[in-house]
């Protein structure tokens, strides 16, 4: 398996229920090594660009609201298998599907404010690495 790096979101709604550290502290324990970690909040033009794969679904102006409601805490994050490996350890998008164990399952709330997001495919990371991090801060 290769070594990859993907981005994490620890979203609005985790961080301000103050389980960002143990979020961080799980992905630790799964092997994630913390390569660049920062605390923003999105305005909106940033929200709707980042999610703009998602602009003709019915919950795209809810989850742009709720994005930008607080800070969140985008993270890269490097292991073998990256990729797939966090969106094994996030789980399911809707957290009463999700394994027991994962971060959904631990911290989410509902299908919109659920803790955590990951990039789904090498693609999606190589595009939304670069949209939190600088090629000086990935090294
Ligand atoms: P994420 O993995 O970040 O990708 C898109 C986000 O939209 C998702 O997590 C949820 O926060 C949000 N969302 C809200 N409703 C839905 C839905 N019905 N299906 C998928 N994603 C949803």
């Amino acid at each position: 398996m290769p070594i990859e790096r993907t981005l994490a979101i620890i979203k609005p709604d985790a961080v301000a229920a103050g389980n960002a550290g143990h979020i961080i502290a799980l992905l630790e324990r799964e092997g994630f090594e913390i390569v660049a970690m920062k605390k923003v909040t999105l305005t909106e033009a940033q929200a709707r660009a980042f999610y703009a794969v998602h602009r003709a679904r019915p919950f795209y102006d809810s989850l742009v609201r709720f994005m930008t409601s607080g800070p969140v805490i985008p993270v890269v994050l490097e292991r073998e298998d990256a990729i797939s490996a966090l969106r094994k350890v996030m789980g399911a998008t809707n957290p009463a599907n999700a394994e027991p164990g994962t971060v959904r399952k631990l911290y989410a709330t509902d299908i919109e404010k659920n803790a955590i997001h990951g990039s789904d495919a090498p693609g999606t990371a190589a595009v939304e690495k670069p949209f939190f991090f600088s090629s000086l801060e990935l090294g």
